[in-house]
This record gives structure tokens, C-alpha cells and sequence, in this order.
């Protein structure tokens, strides 16, 4: 894994876009695979802003997001299309068609997940996953215990990640309980990974999936076994490595 030390959250992000950047700039129909959360946020404003003055085109660019609610539809303000909408999509010049987000109100998930991981592999692979990490260790909505390996899948919502994802909703009672995201399997298809993280709380985490053992209790830690890893962090986040 390479480690990127930023020395705040707008470094890191702008680190970030500048590797998508180069990415889009260098292969303009390029496969992004993108996360929601607080930890992306300012790398999309910093896309946002390169779009606008025309440093970056994303008109040919396809994404494929790591997750979903079950539940919640595509209009519900804590849907993740939603989030991928009002932080970014609405904002760039992306063709709407290529955007790609699990249907977290399907009725069929077992096809909506098969048909995710064919989308994805029908449009040539990803080239980058932008990956943010959870305080348990989780990967998209993979959480602690995990298969390592599956494909996109339907999961339980953990009890932490309810209670840390509660603050978008009207306390944890309303956090759905289910999501459909793509597994640890999917995730390691990925030609190049950047996993953003920032802040204190996240340096233990952070310590575990870069140098414990390769533990599916920390599934964020299968990313050891990724040939083209790059982590950028803040020094808060590195602060139990250093
Ligand atoms: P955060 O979430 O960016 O809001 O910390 C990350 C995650 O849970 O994957």
C-alpha cells in the first residue's frame, strides 16, 4: 500500500481529485467507482470546481456507487442517490445514464446485485474505487465479520454503523436495517483503490487495516492483499502509525 500524509481534510481531498483528475483526463471514458459518507465531500467540490472551469470532463465517464439502502427510494434525502445527486452529479457534466447506484427499492435484490457486478464488468472494469472506511472497519456497508470476496450482496446493517449513521436520520430507530452493496470481492476487482480517511477516531482502524493481521473482522484489512492501493490520510488519521 502507498500512504499519503495530508496535512488536513482539504489536502486529502484535493489529493484525491487530483487523482481522479489525472485519471479522466488520461482516459476519458473511464470506470469511477465512487463512496458516499463525510470523508468524500470535499473531493467532490474540488471535481465540481475543476468541471466548471473545464480542467475535467466527465461527459464520458461512467460511475458505479459502493451502496444502498433498503428502502429508501432514490428521492428519500438519505438515500445515497440522493447524497451522489445534491454533492455531485448535479453539479458536473456526467451523462445521468452512466451513473450507476444499487435499487435499494427492488424487489428482486438477487438480480439487482447479479446485475450490478455484470454492469460493472460489461463497462470494462473499475478503474478507480474511491473508498472511505467506517470506525469498525467496514467497507462500503461490508461489515465486521464479512465473507471476504463476495459480489455485490445484500447485508444487515451492523449495530455501530446504525448508530453512527443515525445523525442523518431521526435517531437510529429510523436507519434502515438492510443494504445492498458491493462485496469485498467486487471492491478488490477494482484496478486502483484510494481509501480517504481522516480524523483521530479513525487512526486505530486505520493502523489495524494497513499492518493487523488480513482479519474479516476488520474487513477493511483484505485491502493488503490489493496490488495498487494508495491510502491517503490527514495526520490525525496516521497519528497511531507514526
Ligand atoms: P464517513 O463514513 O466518511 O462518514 O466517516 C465512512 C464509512 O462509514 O464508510
Amino acid at each position: 500500500m502507498k500512504i499519503i500524509k495530508t496535512e488536513s481534510y482539504n489536502k486529502m481531498s484535493r489529493t484525491a481529485a487530483n487523482i481522479l483528475s489525472a485519471q479522466v483526463i488520461l482516459k476519458s471514458k473511464s470506470v469511477l467507482g465512487l463512496a458516499t459518507g463525510s470523508t468524500p465531500v470535499g473531493m467532490y467540490k474540488q471535481l465540481i470546481e475543476w468541471n466548471r472551469k473545464g480542467d475535467v470532463d466527465f461527459s464520458a465517464v461512467t460511475t458505479f456507487n459502493l451502496d444502498e439502502y433498503v428502502g429508501l427510494p432514490a428521492n428519500d434525502s438519505n438515500s445515497y442517490s440522493a447524497f451522489m445527486q445534491n454533492m455531485f452529479f448535479n453539479h458536473i457534466n456526467i451523462n445521468p445514464d452512466n451513473v450507476h447506484i444499487p435499487n435499494g427499492m427492488t424487489e428482486r435484490v438477487d438480480e439487482e446485485c447479479t446485475g450490478y457486478d455484470r454492469q460493472i464488468v460489461e463497462a470494462g472494469g473499475i478503474d478507480i474505487q474511491v473508498l472511505g472506511i467506517g470506525h469498525n472497519g467496514h467497507i462500503g456497508f461490508n461489515e465486521p465479520g464479512v465473507c471476504f470476496m463476495r459480489d455485490t450482496h445484500l447485508v444487515e446493517l451492523s449495530e455501530s454503523t446504525k448508530e453512527a449513521n443515525a445523525r442523518f436520520f431521526n435517531g437510529k430507530a429510523t436507519v434502515p436495517s438492510c443494504a445492498i452493496t458491493m462485496g469485498m470481492g467486487t471492491i478488490m476487482r477494482a484496478k486502483k483503490i484510494v481509501l480517504l480517511c481522516c480524523g483521530k477516531e479513525k487512526a486505530e482502524i486505520l493502523k489495524k487495516t494497513i499492518y493487523g493481521d488480513i482479519d474479516p473482522i476488520i474487513p477493511a484489512s483484505v485491502l493488503q492483499l490489493h496490488s495498487d492501493v494508495t491510502v491517503i490520510a490527514d495526520g490525525p488519521a496516521l497519528s497511531a502509525i507514526e
